[in-house]
């Protein structure tokens, strides 16, 4: 079983009574326990982890090398700001999905950049929680990949 870690960054925390209009009504946990359960399901060991602080991401992600297999990463605003976090995907070379509830390009232009897309294996935005159900099994398939290559 390939380990992944399924990262959320700053406000994510108050999923499901944050304006459950763009992000939906279901909470962090409920969303995090569908990601064990279909990690489960499909072979991947999925660990949650969920900081407001863009160090504590840092270490996250560098901790993550090693460890894990890949990561989902929703980074929520930091996603649009950070240099550091694209840094820290550059350098921990494992492959990255990074996830956002809402359609980011559709939204206000400052959320149209993401540093992280630079870093990232690939961006999965707009489908709402189940965009990360559909981040694990692009790892899944990308590991696959990656091992018969
Ligand atoms: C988000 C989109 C970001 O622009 C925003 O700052 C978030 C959540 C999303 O999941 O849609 O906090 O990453």
């Amino acid at each position: 079983m390939h380990n992944i870690l399924v990262l959320n960054g700053p406000n994510l925390n108050l999923l499901g009574t944050r304006q459950p209009e763009v992000y939906g009504r279901e909470t962090l946990a409920m969303v995090e326990q569908r990601c064990v359960e279909h990690g489960h399901s499909i072979g991947l060991s999925v660990r949650c982890e969920q900081s407001n602080h863009e160090g504590a991401l840092l270490d996250a992600l560098h901790g993550a090398r090693g460890v894990y297999a890949g990561v989902i990463l929703n980074a929520g605003a930091y996603t649009h700001t950070s240099i550091a976090l694209m840094d820290a995907i550059f350098s921990i070379e494992l492959p990255v999905v990074e996830v956002h509830l809402s359609n980011i390009h559709a939204r206000e232009d400052f959320r149209h950049r993401s540093y992280l897309s630079r870093a990232a294996l690939g961006q999965i935005c707009g489908f709402g929680a189940q965009g990360y159900i559909m981040a694990l099994d692009a790892l899944r398939a990308h590991l696959d990949e990656d091992n018969a290559g």
